[in-house]
């Protein structure tokens, strides 16, 4: 199974990023995580959507082969933060590659929210007629990781039990949505 991860934060410590790492160490056996370089992306354009960078073509490409998307994300000022809305905006356009693509959610916050404006509202946008994916739904499935200085080691491992054991299920979860 071949998974893409979609993490919606840039910056070298970012804890999304850290728990995206972790979900590809973890769950190794199980599928294989790559993730993706948005951050490369050039601002869309629809000007460019018929004939895209090529770095936008091969970041398409990638989407279509996945079997499924994982978006691990931070909130910034209580939605999605702009690199990950111009990414899913690229994807939105032409080929549709997130049309009927199962994803599931995670996200991180150093405060107590963990995310949830974030998420509500990227449910939203994947919705939209041009995205349309096929994404987990929320009951029994919402990651939100909160607290995070709390949740991760100095290494980057996420080593709070309660949240690992939540993460186990979702994941199998999706799995199994993958795979319908
Ligand atoms: C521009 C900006 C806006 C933010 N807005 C929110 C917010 O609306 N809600 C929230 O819980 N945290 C917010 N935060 C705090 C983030 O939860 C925190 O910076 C987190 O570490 C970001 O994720 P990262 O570690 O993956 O970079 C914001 C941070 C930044 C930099």
């Amino acid at each position: 199974m071949n998974i893409v991860a979609l993490v919606g934060s840039l910056r070298k410590e970012s804890y999304n990023r850290k728990l995206a790492e972790w979900i590809k160490g973890r769950y190794k056996d199980k599928f294989q995580l790559d993730i993706a370089d948005i951050g490369a992306l050039p601002h869309y354009n629809q000007d460019d959507e018929l004939n895209p960078p090529a770095v936008v073509a091969a970041f398409k490409r990638q989407v279509a082969e996945a079997d499924g998307i994982l978006i691990v994300t931070p909130e910034y000022n209580w939605s999605v933060p702009g690199v990950l809305k111009n990414a899913l905006d690229w994807l939105s356009r032409v080929d549709k590659v997130l049309v009927n693509k199962p994803v599931m959610i995670a996200g991180v916050s150093t405060g107590m929210m963990g995310t949830i404006r974030a998420q509500l509202h990227l449910r939203q946008i994947l919705q939209s007629p041009g995205l349309a994916a096929k994404v987990l739904p929320p009951a029994g499935n919402e990651v939100l990781v909160n607290v995070a200085s709390q949740k991760f080691d100095e290494a980057g491992n996420l080593v709070d039990a309660a949240t690992v054991e939540f993460l186990d299920q979702v994941i199998g979860r999706f799995i199994e949505w993958v795979g319908r």
